[in-house]
């Protein structure tokens, strides 16, 4: 792990154990992945449960502390988090499963999702900072709306990885 050269490292891991989809895959490489996925899941779903109690809460009782941490949180999660999907996890997920269209598929649409919620954090971030610091919530429907489209999307890209992507690679581990 290089200090500083990614955002954060939330899942620190040695870039030269990144995967090459086209050599084969040690056993404690398949491991460690599965590990990572797993460990990866569970910050996000935090991640998710603060978000739906910032929700709930709107406007009155929101707590804008807790909103100002998720706001600094959001963003370098997410993309620490996707860079070690793409990097590690994907190119196994691939190799898993010998690279077949619907791999190739399912692969393409996680890594548009992480686009996508990499720019729907960035949007919630600024709200989560404005509310944070104090601002009034002049519509706590159309934020709360917001807030939920957002970590109902997030759960649904982890169901999806926690029914496809881990099980395949976890069973490669044992073959
Ligand atoms: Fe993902």
């Amino acid at each position: 792990m290089v200090p500083g050269k990614r955002d954060v490292p939330i899942h620190g891991y040695d870039e030269d154990v990144a995967f090459d989809v086209d050599r084969p895959l040690s056993e404690s490489a398949l491991s460690r992945a599965g590990a990572e996925i797993e460990r990866a899941h569970r910050e996000k779903l935090r991640l998710c449960a603060a978000l739906e109690d910032a929700a709930d809460s709107l406007p009155a009782h929101v707590d804008r502390l807790r909103c100002l941490a998720i706001a600094g949180e959001l963003v370098p999660l997410l993309r620490s988090v996707h860079r070690y999907e793409e990097d590690v996890v994907l190119p196994a997920f691939l190799a898993a499963l010998g690279r077949s269209p619907d791999a190739w598929a399912s692969v393409v649409r996680l890594k548009t999702e992480h686009v996508e919620d990499e720019c729907f954090a960035d949007e919630l971030t600024e709200v989560l900072m404005a509310i944070g610091q104090g601002g009034r919530v002049d519509n706590p429907e159309a934020t709360g709306f917001m807030l939920r489209g957002f970590f109902e999307t997030l759960r649904r890209h982890i169901a999806f990885e926690r029914e496809h992507v881990l099980p395949a690679i976890l069973t490669s581990r044992r073959l």
